[in-house]
C-alpha cells in the first residue's frame, strides 16, 4: 500500500517540476482531473499504521505462549498429585504436598483467566480490524482514480503478471504423469459423483402429464441464454407437438411461461410430432425421435422446418427398443437424443446388435448427418436412461423407488466399458423419463413422474463441486 502511495507522489512531484521549468514558455497547463486530496491520503496513512500496530504479532504470540504455558503446567500438576496420592498417611509430608498443589491450582486458574481475557480482545480486534481494512480499502480505490497516469493500475498488472510467471514456473515442472488413459476428450477429468437434487419443482401443471423432458439449450442463441425449455407429452403419454419456454429457472419453478411456446404443428400426432420423452434442445433446434419413424428430427425454433436423419436399418421404434425397469418399460423411449460438451448424440438400439445400446454422434446441418457410430455389450432394456457428460456415455439403472444407479460407462475414445461405475442418485419420484446434462452449468436434468429434477455433476478437475 506504502508503495503505491510513493510512487502517485513521485508522479505528482514530477508533473509540478515540470510545470516550473516550462515557466518561460507560453503553454498552459491545464489540470484535467480534480485536485490530488493529499489530507485523505495522509489519514489513510495514519489509519493503516493503526491498524499495523493492532495486528502486532506479539498478540498471537501472548495468546500462544499462555497455551503452552498451561500446557507444560499440567504435567507438574499431576505429577504432585500422584505424590500426594503416595505421601498420603496423614502425617506433615501430605499437608505440605497440598499446600503446593492449592498454589499450583491457583497459578493454572490465573492462567486461564488470561487466556479467556486475551481470547476476547483478540477476537475485538479481529473485528474492528476488519472494519478498518476495508474502510482503508474503499478509500484506496477512491484515490485511485485520481491516478491519472494509471501508474497504480500499472503496477498491480505488473504484480498480477509476476504472479501469474511464478506459477507457470512452478506448473513447468510435471510431478507425474497419468497413469490412466485419457478420459476422451473432457477437460474435467473423471466423473466423480452427483449431488443431492438442487432444483426440484412440479413447475406448471403439478402432477400432470408424466412423460416429457426438460433443460435448457447447451449453444442458445443470443438473448436466450438464461432459457429453460419443457417438452410434455400431452397426448398418451406419448405425443407432443410443441416445445413450452421459460425466461428464467425461477420462472421455470413458478409455472410462469413466458415467452410461451413454438408449436411444430397444430395436430397431435401427426408426421413430424415429437415421440417419445428423450429429446433435447441444441443449437436453436429441438431434436427428438419423429413419430412413427426410426429416424431423428430437427425442428428449428425460429424457421420452423422439421428435417429429418433415417437411422441406420434395423432401428428399433415404435416402442420396440425401450429403456427399461425390472417391472415396467418407459412407453416409446427407443431414441434417447443426448447433449454433452461436444455437440448431440442419439442412443438407441437394432436387431443386428440383438437390442444393446448404440450411440451415434450427430453433426450439425439442416438435415442433420450421422456421425461415427459405436456399439456397446449394455442391453438396453437393462438400462432406464442414459446421458453422455464429456465425451462418455452413462446409463442408469433403477434401484427402488428413492435410488437410481448411474452404474455403467462407455468411453468412445478408449471403447472401454465400465458396468462398476456405482454412483447413485437419489430420486424424489419413482421413475426418470427422461434424462439430459447440460454442459453449460455441468447439470444433470431429469424428469421425474412430472416432476423436474436437478443434480449437480462432480468432475475430479473443476474446482467448483458446491
Ligand atoms: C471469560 O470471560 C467472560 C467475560 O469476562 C466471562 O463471562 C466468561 O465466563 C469467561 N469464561 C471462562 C471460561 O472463564
Ligand atoms: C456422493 O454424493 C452423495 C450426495 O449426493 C453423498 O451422500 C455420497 O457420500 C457421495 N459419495 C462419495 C463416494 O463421495
Amino acid at each position: 500500500m506504502k508503495l503505491y502511495v510513493i510512487v502517485t507522489l513521485c508522479v505528482l512531484f514530477t508533473i509540478t517540476e515540470q510545470i516550473s521549468l516550462s515557466e518561460k514558455c507560453v503553454c498552459e497547463f491545464a489540470q484535467s482531473g480534480k485536485t490530488f486530496p493529499h489530507d485523505k491520503l495522509e489519514r489513510v496513512q495514519d489509519a493503516a499504521s493503526d491498524c499495523n500496530s493492532n495486528l502486532m504479532p506479539q498478540k498471537t504470540i501472548e495468546l500462544e505462549s499462555l497455551l503452552l504455558g498451561l500446557d507444560r503446567r499440567l504435567p507438574v500438576l499431576e505429577k504432585d498429585v500422584s505424590m500426594l496420592e503416595k505421601e498420603d498417611d496423614g502425617e506433615l509430608y501430605g499437608v505440605l504436598s497440598l499446600y503446593v498443589i492449592e498454589n499450583e491450582m491457583t497459578e493454572i486458574k490465573e492462567l486461564i483467566d488470561k487466556l479467556n481475557s486475551t481470547r476476547l480482545e483478540q477476537e475485538h480486534v479481529t473485528a474492528t480490524t476488519t472494519q478498518q481494512l476495508q474502510d482503508l480499502r474503499e478509500e484506496m480505490q477512491e484515490l485511485e482514480t485520481f491516478d491519472t497516469m494509471q501508474v497504480v493500475k500499472r503496477q498491480q498488472a505488473n504484480q498480477r503478471l509476476k504472479r501469474d510467471l511464478e506459477q507457470c514456473k512452478n506448473g513447468l515442472h510435471p510431478t507425474h504423469q497419468p497413469t490412466e488413459p485419457p478420459h476422451g476428450t473432457c477437460p474435467y477429468g473423471q466423473f466423480l459423483n452427483i449431488s443431492e437434487p438442487r432444483v426440484y419443482t412440479a413447475g406448471e401443471y403439478p402432477g400432470s402429464y408424466k412423460y416429457g423432458a426438460w433443460g435448457r439449450d447447451p449453444k442458445p442463441e443470443a438473448g436466450k441464454e438464461s432459457w429453460y425449455w419443457r417438452v410434455i407429452l400431452t397426448s398418451s403419454n406419448r405425443y407432443a407437438h410443441y416445445v413450452r419456454f421459460y425466461s428464467t429457472l425461477s420462472s421455470l419453478i413458478i409455472g410462469v411461461s413466458i415467452p410461451g411456446n413454438v408449436q411444430i404443428h397444430p395436430s397431435n400426432p401427426t408426421t413430424n410430432t415429437i415421440q417419445g420423452p428423450n429429446n433435447v434442445l441444441y443449437g436453436g433446434a429441438l431434436y427428438y425421435n419423429c413419430y412413427n419413424k426410426d429416424a431423428v428430427c430437427r425442428f428449428s425454433l425460429t424457421s420452423k422446418i422439421v428435417t429429418t436423419l433415417d437411422l441406420p436399418k434395423g432401428t428399433r421404434y415404435n416402442a420396440k427398443g425401450n429403456f427399461c425397469n425390472l417391472d415396467e418399460c418407459y412407453q416409446c423411449t427407443d431414441l434417447d437424443l443426448a447433449t454433452d460438451e461436444s455437440g448431440v448424440w442419439v442412443v438407441y438400439t437394432t436387431t443386428q446388435d440383438f437390442g444393446n445400446l448404440v450411440l451415434s454422434k450427430l453433426e450439425e446441418g439442416e438435415p442433420p448427418v450421422l456421425g461415427k457410430t459405436w456399439r456397446t455389450s449394455v442391453y438396453k432394456q437393462a438400462v432406464t436412461n442414459t446421458f453422455m457428460a464429456c465425451g462418455i456415455l452413462y446409463a442408469t439403472r433403477y434401484v427402488n423407488q428413492e435410488v437410481e444407479e448411474i452404474f455403467y460407462s462407455f468411453n468412445p475414445v478408449t471403447g472401454q466399458e465400465r458396468f462398476n461405475v456405482g454412483i447413485f442418485m437419489k430420486k424424489l419420484a419413482p421413475n426418470i423419463q427422461a434424462l439430459n446434462y447440460s454442459p453449460v452449468d455441468q447439470m444433470l436434468h431429469a424428469y421425474c413422474d412430472s416432476y423436474m429434477v436437478s443434480y449437480k455433476v462432480q468432475f475430479e478437475l473443476l474446482d467448483n463441486q458446491s
